[in-house]
Order: C-alpha cells, then sequence, then structure tokens
C-alpha cells in the first residue's frame, strides 16, 4: 500500500513551500506555488485553496492528474506525490484547512522583522478564509532528492 513514511512526513514538514501541479482538459499543465499544506493522513495532503482558479477548474476536469512537490532546502531532500485530488468546502477537513492557513500565518508573522509588517499581518489573520480544501490521496510516490535515487518511485 503507497504510505507516506516517517521520513517523508519529516523532510516535507521542513518544507518552506510546496508545488501542486494539475492539467487541464487539452492536457497543459499548471503549477502554482502553495504555502498552506501539510500531510493529513499516511495517504493524504490537505492543502488550502485560498487563490486557486486555474488549478480548480483542472481538478474539475482532470482529478486523477495532480502531482504535489515538496522539498527541505536544509538537507536538500525532496519527495513528490502524484494521485487523485477532491475539493470540499465545509465540514471537517475544510475546518482543518482554515486553521492550517492562519496558524501558518501566525508562523510567517514570526520571520517578519519589521514591526510594522508584523502589525499588518495580525490584522490579516482573522481575515483570512480558505475558499475551500484540497485533499491529494496518494496513488504513487517519488524521491526527488539529489543522488542514484533521484526520480526513483518508491510507494
Ligand atoms: C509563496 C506563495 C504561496 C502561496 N500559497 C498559496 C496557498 O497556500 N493557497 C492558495 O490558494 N494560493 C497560494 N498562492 C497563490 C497560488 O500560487 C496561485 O497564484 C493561485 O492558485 C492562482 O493560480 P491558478 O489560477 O493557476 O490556480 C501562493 C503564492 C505564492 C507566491
Amino acid at each position: 500500500m503507497v504510505k507516506i513514511t516517517d521520513d517523508m512526513r519529516e523532510i516535507v514538514g521542513r518544507a518552506r513551500g510546496w508545488a501542486l501541479a494539475t492539467v487541464d482538459k487539452e492536457g497543459i499543465p499548471n503549477v502554482v506555488p502553495i504555502g498552506n499544506a501539510k500531510v493529513l493522513s499516511d495517504t493524504e495532503i490537505l492543502l488550502t485553496d485560498n487563490f486557486m482558479n486555474k488549478t480548480i477548474e483542472n481538478i474539475k476536469a482532470n482529478p486523477d492528474k495532480v502531482a504535489v512537490s515538496a522539498w527541505d532546502w536544509e538537507t536538500v531532500q525532496g519527495c513528490q506525490f502524484k494521485g487523485t485530488a477532491r475539493i470540499e468546502r465545509s465540514g471537517e477537513v475544510f475546518e482543518e484547512a482554515v486553521h492550517l492557513a492562519k496558524s501558518k500565518a501566525k508562523a510567517r508573522m514570526t520571520l517578519l522583522e519589521a514591526p510594522r509588517a508584523r502589525a499588518e499581518l495580525v490584522a490579516r489573520i482573522p481575515r483570512i478564509q480558505p475558499k475551500g480544501a484540497v485533499i491529494v490521496t496518494i496513488k504513487s510516490i517519488y524521491m526527488t532528492s539529489p543522488g542514484p535515487g533521484a526520480g526513483k518511485q518508491v510507494a
């Protein structure tokens, strides 16, 4: 069974950002940077839809053609997940996405040195409201870490 391992959780847990790739009905790819993402379960990645447009259209057109990549700059290790996406706009997982978006914004605040930039972000946090949760169910996993195993399928 395809399963996200503890090692993979560690790598993606240290990722500063993720890449989410989808494909439209003509087969044209679309890849976007995503800040709000995490491992939801052994087989699922959660991403928050705050600003997605083409991405959502593509998921509706081709839900089983989705790839997610995340990497750790410190250790130069990365994982790529391919699978099927669904969108939820209410319920438990959606609420988790709302919580994720707000907690990521709070974490970003600690990186801001300028008091004014911090104050602006603090003021914005209550208004952060994802439109939806994108849940990718993983069907295959590849390691992207440089070296002999680069790009190899591991699950
Ligand atoms: C650093 C960074 C982080 C981002 N994080 C998110 C995010 O967590 N969720 C989101 O919906 N959009 C996020 N965006 C915006 C998306 O990358 C993208 O602009 C949006 O999905 C619209 O593109 P689309 O029409 O191709 O879907 C982020 C953009 C940047 C540059």
